[in-house]
């Protein structure tokens, strides 16, 4: 891979960072102080606990950045929230970095965000303005499921580029299964609280995502920050002889792609490891795209 300094915005505990441990983070940025204690945790990059609607444009010049990776909040464009969007205050940043790209043209930047972005107005916006001032781009959507990979995260990756891309081709892996991601060590004696009451499971049944090993082609569904507060719609259940549990932060890592060699601090309750791997990426859908685009 050739090499290519990279900005991770938005960085999180880091995804971007942990599908591509060869490339040069020159910072990481967000404003979340524990998905800070994370990423120090795993990496040594210069990582600023900053709100980036903030920067001037000097902060973003002065890094010499080839790459601008950015995975900005979802909340104003999700279909199932308000869809706020551009009216979202958490749609600030995204502003401010549209025009900031628009003055700085680094060579390459991609976004990634829920489906629902493509169709929005801070999308249009942007694609508007980059366009203007000399850039392609370009929109895939990407799930990890169509990769193989037992985990459904279907997302936009907006790319803008100063030079024309290659074609990413259709991906052909050999499909993974859950046995290779359930912790055969985790029980009720062992992890009680992962357990899920039988009246909840009586009330939520029809509407839980509910997956079996005995099942060879079993998809788990997209696990949202909101897994371990909501039932319903923030990630998957497994069935188990004890009956139904969570899948520990661990597993859900795992259904990231994240390695094992990944710290989670003990630090943070299970319910912030929960939220900040729910906000995190799909590294076997990033390196499918990226590593097509850096080679
Ligand atoms: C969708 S998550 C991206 C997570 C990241 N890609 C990862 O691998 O963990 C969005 C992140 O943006 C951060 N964030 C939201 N608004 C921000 C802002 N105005 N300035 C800096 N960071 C912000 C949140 O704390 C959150 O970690």
């Amino acid at each position: 891979m050739v090499h290519v300094r990279v900005l991770e915005l938005f960085a999180g505990i880091g995804g971007f960072a942990a599908a591509f441990p060869d490339l040069e983070i020159v910072e990481a940025i967000d404003i979340d102080q524990s998905a800070r204690e994370v990423y120090s945790a795993n990496f040594k990059h210069c990582y600023s606990v900053k709100e980036i609607a903030s920067l001037p444009l000097e902060w973003f010049s002065c890094h010499r950045a080839d790459f601008w990776w950015m995975s900005p909040p979802c909340t104003p464009f999700t279909q199932r929230g308000a869809r706020r969007d551009l009216k979202d205050p958490r749609s600030d940043a995204i502003r401010h970095l549209i025009h900031v790209v628009a003055s700085l043209r680094p060579p390459l930047v991609c976004i990634e965000n829920v489906i629902g972005f493509e169709t929005s107005q801070t999308y249009q916006h942007l694609h508007d303005r980059w366009q203007q001032v000399g850039y392609h781009l370009h929109t895939y959507t990407i799930c990890p499921s169509a990769l193989g990979w037992p985990n459904r995260r279907p997302r936009v990756y907006c790319i803008a580029s100063l030079e024309s891309l290659p074609e990413i081709p259709k991906p052909i892996l050999a499909p993974r299964s859950l046995r290779e991601i359930v912790d055969k060590n985790i029980t009720p004696e062992t992890h009680a609280t992962l357990w899920l009451e039988t009246k909840t499971v009586d009330r939520y049944f029809d509407a839980m995502d509910r997956v079996s090993m005995a099942n060879e082609s079993a998809m788990t569904a997209c696990f949202a920050s909101s897994y371990g507060k909501a039932i319903v719609r923030s990630g998957s259940y497994l069935e188990t002889p004890s009956g139904f549990r969570r899948f520990s932060p661990r597993e859900v890592a795992r259904l990231l792609g994240f390695q094992d060699n990944f710290h989670l601090p003990d630090t943070l309750s299970i319910q912030r490891q929960w939220h900040l791997l729910g906000n995190s990426l799909s590294l076997p859908a990033i390196r499918h795209l990226i590593a097509r685009i850096i080679h």
